[in-house]
């Protein structure tokens, strides 16, 4: 309908700072030697806790309402193993404890995304950073040495949008996690 703007892709995330970005865009092409595909962007690096896919641009100060009410704490997340699921070809960066702070997180804004009834998936959270696409997924030869250590104390609602070079995500909105 003429006047009417295009549906926005987003969903919430957390989104590392540029140096936990780069140590895990290095894992990344260290993944990708192993199982050829294409590495996500380092700027791209992100864990997904919610996604909503096509969403009205109407529907946005809803969502920034949901950010804003989200009674989060700080936890530190430890990322200690990289992974690879064959029917999605995505090869990834993960957590063997997942913290309850990050579980709970998770539930409480898809609970409050179903009551503002936002269509969310209900598959069982499999938190991960996806590190690279298109992945030949085989048994890894590789797993990190040494753990990365992320403080996750902000929020974020991101847009998705597909340009030339893939992906490019950009921040809407973003809320401090408490301590
Ligand atoms: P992925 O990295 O595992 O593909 C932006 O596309 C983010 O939303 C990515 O983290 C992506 O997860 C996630 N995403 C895309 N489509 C999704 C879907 N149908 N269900 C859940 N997450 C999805």
């Amino acid at each position: 309908m003429p006047g009417e703007s295009p549906p926005l892709r987003l969903f919430f995330a957390l989104w590392p700072g540029p140096p936990l970005q780069a140590a895990l865009a290095a894992w990344g092409r260290r993944l990708q030697r192993e199982l050829g595909g294409r590495p996500t962007r380092r700027e791209n690096i992100h864990l997904t806790l919610a996604f909503l896919g096509d969403t009205e641009a109407r529907r946005l100060d809803a969502l920034r309402g949901i950010g804003e009410r989200i009674d989060g704490t700080a936890f530190e997340l430890t990322i200690d193993r990289v992974g690879c699921w064959p029917h999605s070809g995505v090869a990834w960066a993960g957590s063997r404890e997942i913290p309850d702070a990050l579980r709970s997180l998770a539930l409480r804004l898809r609970e409050k995304l179903l009551q503002e009834s936002f269509p969310i998936e209900q598959r069982e959270f499999a938190p991960h950073i996806t590190l690279v696409r298109k992945a030949l997924c085989a048994p890894l030869h590789w797993q990190p040495g040494e753990a990365l250590n992320w403080v996750v104390d902000r929020l974020v609602l991101a847009r998705s949008e597909l340009g030339p070079e893939g992906s490019s995500y950009s921040e809407l909105a973003g809320w401090p996690l408490g301590s």
